[in-house]
């Protein structure tokens, strides 16, 4: 373990599972009945959060994964984002919401988002759950499950050098 301590709980795991069930509810009322989703998670950080979600969405849909690349052992943004995509997931014709942790720079949707869209699904919106409102995207994301502090955050599939994912909350380091 790389030796650092949670400061305390941000947001616990009641609402958490609260606001993920809201969610879930809007997300299947936005698309018209009959429609096939295709739920595409940014690894690592969104696979809890993806896999609440999921479970709360009323709709036929399908999941499939990207990875982008980590921060590493830091906690600043790089600037730079690589994707290891899966060349096999098939966006076109197919109405995606990717669903991410965090929103920290943006660097990481602005460089996705473009990519997406050159491939032609039938409709492309953003799901989040943690906004930290440091910039403005355009689009914004649709769902935005919470305003996230200015601290580094931790838990339900966030880590910091990799710990920290499998806490059942939010916490801060
Ligand atoms: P962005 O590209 O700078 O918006 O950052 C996106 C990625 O950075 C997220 O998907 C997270 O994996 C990571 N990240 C940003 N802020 C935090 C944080 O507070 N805790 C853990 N990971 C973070
Ligand atoms: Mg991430």
């Amino acid at each position: 373990m790389g030796g650092r301590r949670l400061r305390r709980v941000v947001f616990d795991e009641a609402r958490l599972a609260a606001r993920v069930s809201q969610i879930g509810r809007e997300i299947s009322e936005h698309y018209p009945a009959g429609e096939k989703l295709l739920v595409l998670g940014l690894l690592k950080g969104s696979f809890i959060f993806l896999a609440d979600l999921v479970r709360r969405i009323h709709l036929p849909l399908q999941v499939d994964f990207l990875v982008a690349s980590s921060y590493g052992d830091r906690v600043t943004s790089s600037g730079t984002v690589d994707f290891l995509y899966d060349p096999d997931v098939q966006v076109t014709d197919r109405h995606v919401i990717v669903v991410e942790d965090i929103v920290d720079s943006g660097t990481t949707l602005k460089e996705l988002l473009p990519r997406l869209e050159r491939r032609r699904p039938k409709s492309l919106e953003v799901c989040v759950l943690l906004h930290k409102r440091l910039i403005q995207l355009d689009p914004e994301p649709r769902w935005v499950g919470f305003e996230a502090p200015g601290e580094f955050l931790v838990g339900y599939g966030l880590d910091h050098a990799e710990d920290f994912r499998h806490l059942p909350f939010i916490g801060s380091l």
